[in-house]
């Protein structure tokens, strides 16, 4: 066998449902590999008359996981969630992640950090000897985005980050707009050789809304591979 991307996706998306039981607050990731497992655990709670209660991390997760049946509430109802199951642009050494890809970023680390656990989902291709090869997403407040931007540049050359930055744009070439209604950055690092370091400086920047890089936050990943098997990474 030599299984697609997407594929890849759906066995680590349906390998994902053996951390769901009845009763469970679950927490749905954003992209095409969350939308893999939204399918499949509506189609699970549907077969098994489970319980469950969803928070989505977009507004287009929470019209899916809605089309497909599961119950959607908001974090503010259900401030502790059991486990969350997203996706990632890159899986480094012990865990780090890059997110953001789809812009959900922000949603996405909220979300996650409410859940006891949260489990990567992934084809083979997100594993990553280290981080950086995908352009960082950043998420900024319009105002002063273009001097949050410098900011941001400057902060690179503190930990060893070269690279130019893009202002994300959508299919029409305009700024592309979050579902909080911030901008997003991209940067084209290549490498990030202190990645604990550059987050946490990020962080602190007025500014900056939330960036994609998820560290120390996921518990497993489990990797679709092209042999249709998946691997567990902890
Ligand atoms: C969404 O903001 C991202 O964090 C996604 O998790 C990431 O882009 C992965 O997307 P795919 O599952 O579509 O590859």
């Amino acid at each position: 066998t030599n299984l697609s991307a997407d594929d890849q996706k759906r066995i680590a998306a349906e390998a994902a449902l053996a951390y769901i039981k009845d009763g469970m607050k679950v927490g749905l990731g954003t992209g095409s590999t969350a939308a893999h497992f939204v399918i499949a655990l509506g189609r699970k709670a549907k077969d098994e008359g489970l319980k469950l209660t969803c928070v989505p991390t977009s507004e287009a997760t929470d019209k899916l996981a809605r089309e497909v049946g599961l119950t959607v509430t908001t974090l503010d109802d259900q401030p502790h969630l059991d486990v969350t199951v997203d996706g990632a642009d890159e899986i480094g050494p012990r865990l780090t992640l890059i997110k953001g890809g789809g812009g959900a970023l922000l949603r996405e680390k909220i979300v996650a950090f409410a859940s006891s656990q949260m489990i990567v989902i992934a084809d083979e291709s997100k594993v990553v000897p280290h981080l950086g090869n995908f352009p960082l997403p950043i998420e900024v407040v319009p105002f002063g985005a273009q001097a949050t931007g410098t900011r941001i540049l400057e902060s690179g050359k503190l930990f060893g980050c070269d690279g130019a930055i893009s202002l994300r744009t959508d299919e029409y070439g305009e700024p592309f707009v979050t579902d909080g209604n911030n901008l997003i950055y991209d940067w084209a690092l290549g490498e990030i050789p202190d990645p604990d370091g550059l987050g946490e400086y990020l962080s602190r920047l007025p500014g900056v809304v939330e960036h994609g890089l998820f560290l120390g936050i996921a518990h497993a990943a489990l990797i679709g591979k092209a042999d249709d098997s998946v691997d567990t990474l902890n």
